[in-house]
């Protein structure tokens, strides 16, 4: 036995939502360099297909806002690629939801909360129902995010993340007796734009006058670390979730932030 053990994934099955690109294609792709096989699903079917090629994976479409394709999604995961092990929430809507309060339809609203909070829920409850049934424990990693804690993309998003984090506690307590590990990870600023390079201190990207992104935009041009995050950062934050590195630790709130909650 070596500390290298600890994280081998092999033998596992893991399903990561939204994983076409961004932060969970590097998830499915650092579970599946400790060993894991990995369904990646997505909105984007392509997209989620590019990146379980890359990794010898699996592909499907999902929505995750719809409850009856999320039972089918998880159920056929187990059944093609022999159980569920280690569930990553990580599909997500940001950015063209923020914006001050009184400039929030009920539409964007309920849109955002129907994939953040809603799709988090129903992939929660599917998998924690196989994995009981399976008996073998498992993990859910949801991705949250240190907007949780820091306000400064609008009420709809982070509030939405600060609904992932406490499922995650109350999850946690309630799973914790089939001995599934349920743990909220949560990003501070990733740069997931492909094709251009993420900008440097001092030059951060100004929005256009509201004042809840210059929150945003000022935290990180003095973000401890110096730098935006990369999605690889987040990845192997999430095998260390997934791993056997981690069995004692359910219920946790784990940023990975470069910092941004020290300001
Ligand atoms: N990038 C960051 O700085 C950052 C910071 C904190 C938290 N996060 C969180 O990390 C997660 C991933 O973010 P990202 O920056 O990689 O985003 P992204 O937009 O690059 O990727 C999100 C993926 O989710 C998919 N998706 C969207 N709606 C879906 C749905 N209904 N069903 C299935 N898939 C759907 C998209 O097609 C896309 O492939 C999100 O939950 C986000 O809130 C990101």
């Amino acid at each position: 036995m070596s500390a290298a053990d600890w994280i081998n994934l092999s033998g596992k099955v893991a399903h990561v939502t939204g994983g076409a690109k961004g932060i969970g294609q590097a998830i499915a792709r650092a579970l599946s360099m400790a060993g894991a096989t990995v369904m990646v699903s997505d909105l984007d079917l392509p997209g989620a297909q590019a990146t379980a090629n890359q990794i010898s994976g699996s592909a499907m479409a999902l929505d995750v806002s719809d409850s009856a394709a999320v039972e089918r999604a998880m159920q056929a995961t187990a059944e093609q690629l022999g159980g569920l092990d280690i569930l990553v929430n990580n599909a997500g809507l940001y950015a063209q939801h923020g914006g001050p309060v009184r400039t929030i339809t009920d539409q964007t609203w309920r849109e955002l909360w129907s994939v953040n909070v809603d799709g988090v829920f129903y992939c929660c409850r599917a998998a924690a129902d196989i994995m009981i049934k399976a008996g073998q424990g498992g993990r859910i990693i949801n991705i949250s995010s240190t907007q949780a804690i820091t306000p400064g993309v609008g009420v709809t998003y982070d509030g939405s993340k600060a609904a992932v984090a406490q499922m995650t506690k109350v999850l946690a307590l309630e799973l914790a007796p089939h001995k599934i590990n349920v743990n909220a990870l949560a990003p501070g600023p990733t740069w997931v734009r492909e094709g251009s390079p993420p900008p440097t201190r001092g030059n951060q990207p100004s929005p256009s006058g509201d004042p809840l992104s210059d929150t945003v935009a000022d935290r990180i041009a003095r973000l401890p670390a110096g730098h935006w995050g990369d999605p690889m950062e987040q990845g192997k934050a999430a095998v260390f979730l997934a791993s056997s590195m981690s069995d004692f630790v359910t219920g946790i709130y784990l940023p990975c932030d470069g910092g941004w909650l020290t300001l």
